[in-house]
């Protein structure tokens, strides 16, 4: 037996036992004669102690001990004179009276402890050794505990887990798909799946009900914290359902997972439409774990002298600001940096004007001159600012503003200390729209998938003002991130071409790409709707963490290289030939 106990394990209550551990030399220390190492586990770090009185033998051993090297020592559970209650085996220590070299190892490029000095490429390169710190193994745990929590809800109801291949055609989500050459037919190619999207909702056509699957999702798509290429869902599909039977059911298993894996209950989850989201937050996928709401102040900004109002006013553009609890200490410097902020490129404010209501009675604003006491006492009543507060405001076209807005919200939360790390937000945003404009193009594209069933009463606006229509699609969101989002699908073949046809696609392309789907609602497509939950993203929110690759065993890196198979790689020549395949260079 390697081992009778973890390094985790041992209390108090163990005193006297002789007990065998197994484990890394963490860190070895000389401290009066005494020799003193940190063995580690998965399960915790216990103290060995060697004393100085130990044989010729022994001693020789542990001097050879180096950091990473594998071990396994037999002694006794002692109470330990000075404890430590930082950790929990910190009231005992083993004195050791064996010990035997399991491994030796190599001095690791970096600390294997939480507070590490590794960089995060070299971190990525030796990942076998990054999942030792003791961060990396418990976010592995905590990812596998609410994979069990979450199936376990999920069987209880009667939900049958299927596995769906992935050498496919395409399913559309967005992103570009991952492509594999097949040697049998050369010049041909499957697809690795965006998601199961189009393979669930055959097996409801097939009858399987309520169908789940923890599965892997292939998107060729640009890099973010919040995205990898290869990532994995908690995919979902139901027949015979509503909106609301959907959002039910889901919003018990998260409530479920989250009370089962840390412990904390959810409070009901808040419905927001679409509309109201962008509208007051500037944003499909709010943290409202703080308040601050956007205000609309075009009313509240009439009839003044200043011009760029008065022409906002009659261009229909969006005057509106959000107020900053407190903030009307805010220096010129900071003025200034939150203008920079709003100002910069890929959010595109022309700039920003601030009112502060000072604690004295007076305020201050970057448009005195043009603004009377009346015009101040109004734009305070209908921001809803406090004295000692400051409305930041920004004039501009409507989705400009209110993006903007958005994200100052977000800057200010952050400057201002004002989200508390222990809160939850989690809620469901519904009616999506079902097509979004590409501002670019002009072409229509679809807002979630093209599967997605329009709300019915929208459906009159189907040809005269398409963006209009509404689709029964919901998201969930964590804590200003989109966890998970899902659909009422489309279960009539007519539709379903009508929105391929509003999308562009003509009926060859059509019948190409999802000819067999179309084919199947001809035999009895049950009315269905499901979603998917992205598993990374929710276990990195339970850990705190900002970036899903601190959450899976070998994530790639932000080039999409997995560092430490330095994958991808070049094939040999013929490898291609039998695929069929050509490198051009570029
Ligand atoms: P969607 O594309 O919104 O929906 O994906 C569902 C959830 O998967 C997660 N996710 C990702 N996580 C990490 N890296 C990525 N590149 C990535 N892309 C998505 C997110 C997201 O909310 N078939 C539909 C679901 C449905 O309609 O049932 C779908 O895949 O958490």
């Amino acid at each position: 037996m390697y081992r009778t106990h973890t390094n985790g394990e041992l209390r108090l209550s163990h005193k006297g036992e002789m007990v065998t551990l197994a484990g890394w030399v963490q860190r070895v220390r000389e401290l009066g004669g005494m020799t003193f190492v940190d063995l580690r586990d998965r399960y915790g770090l216990t103290q060995l102690v060697f004393s100085d009185d130990m044989d010729a033998a022994l001693n020789e051993q542990v001097n050879k001990l180096g950091r990473e090297f594998v071990i396994q020592a037999k002694g006794e559970v002692l109470e330990r004179s000075s404890k430590n209650d930082q950790m929990p085996t910190g009231e005992i220590e083993i004195k050791v009276n064996e010990l035997t070299l399991l491994n030796a190892a190599e001095l690791p490029p970096f600390l294997i402890e939480n507070e590490t000095d590794g960089g995060e490429e070299i971190r990525m390169k030796y990942r076998y050794l990054d999942l030792r710190r003791p961060v990396m193994a418990q976010a592995l745990m905590l990812r596998a505990k609410l994979i069990k929590a979450v199936r376990e809800y999920l069987d209880n109801l009667d939900f049958v887990e299927v596995e769906t291949p992935n050498l496919i055609k395409s399913t559309p989500e967005g992103a570009r798909d991952f492509l594999v050459p097949s040697r049998l037919q050369k010049g041909s190619f499957y697809a690795l799946p965006q998601s199961p999207q189009i393979l669930k909702q055959l097996l409801m056509v097939g009858g399987m009900d309520r169908y789940y699957q923890i599965v892997k999702c292939y998107r060729d798509e640009d890099f973010r914290g919040d995205r990898q290429p290869e990532f994995t869902q908690i995919d979902c599909e139901m027949a015979f359902v509503e909106q609301e039977d959907v959002l039910s059911t889901f919003e018990g298993m998260v409530k479920h997972a989250f009370k089962k894996t840390i412990e904390v209950d959810l409070p009901d989850f808040v419905r927001m439409t679409y509309a109201d989201a962008m509208k007051y937050y500037g944003n499909d996928k709010p943290d409202l774990r703080f308040d601050c709401k956007i205000v609309d102040l075009n009313e509240a900004c009439s009839g003044t002298e200043f011009n760029v109002f008065n022409s906002a006013l009659t261009d229909g553009k969006l005057i509106a600001g959000i107020v900053g609890k407190g903030m009307a200490t805010y220096s010129r410097k900071q003025i200034d940096q939150l203008t920079d902020f709003v100002k910069e490129p890929h959010r595109g404010a022309g700039g920003m004007i601030y009112l502060k209501f000072n604690e004295d009675g007076s305020h201050k604003s970057s448009i005195d001159k043009f603004l009377t006491e009346e015009k101040v006492a109004e734009l305070k009543a209908a921001s809803g600012a406090e004295t000692g507060d400051m409305l930041l405001i920004i004039v501009d076209k409507e989705s400009v503003a209110r993006k903007c807005l958005g994200d100052l919200r977000l800057e200010l939360a952050k400057r201002e200390d004002w989200i508390d790390p222990k809160a939850w937000s989690v809620f469901w945003v519904i009616d999506f729209p079902l097509f979004i404009e590409d501002e670019d193009t002009g072409e229509f594209t679809f807002a979630h998938h093209p599967f997605c069933s329009p709300h019915q009463e929208d459906l009159q606006y189907w040809d005269t003002e398409p963006l209009k229509v509404r689709a029964q699609t919901y998201d969930l969101i964590m804590n200003g991130n989109e966890l998970c989002s899902g659909s009422i699908r489309i279960h009539d073949k007519e539709m379903q071409e009508k929105v391929f046809n509003s999308l562009g696609l003509s009926a060859e392309e059509r019948d190409a790409k999802f000819g067999f789907m179309l084919n199947a609602f001809k035999y009895g497509a049950p009315p269905h709707g499901g979603l998917a939950l992205g598993v990374d993203r929710w276990v990195m929110l339970m850990v705190g963490g900002t970036s899903i690759r601190d959450v899976i065993a070998f994530p790639k890196s932000t080039g999409g290289r997995d560092l430490m198979m330095d994958a991808p790689a070049q094939v040999p020549q013929a490898s291609l030939e039998e695929l069929g395949v050509k490198v051009v260079e570029v």
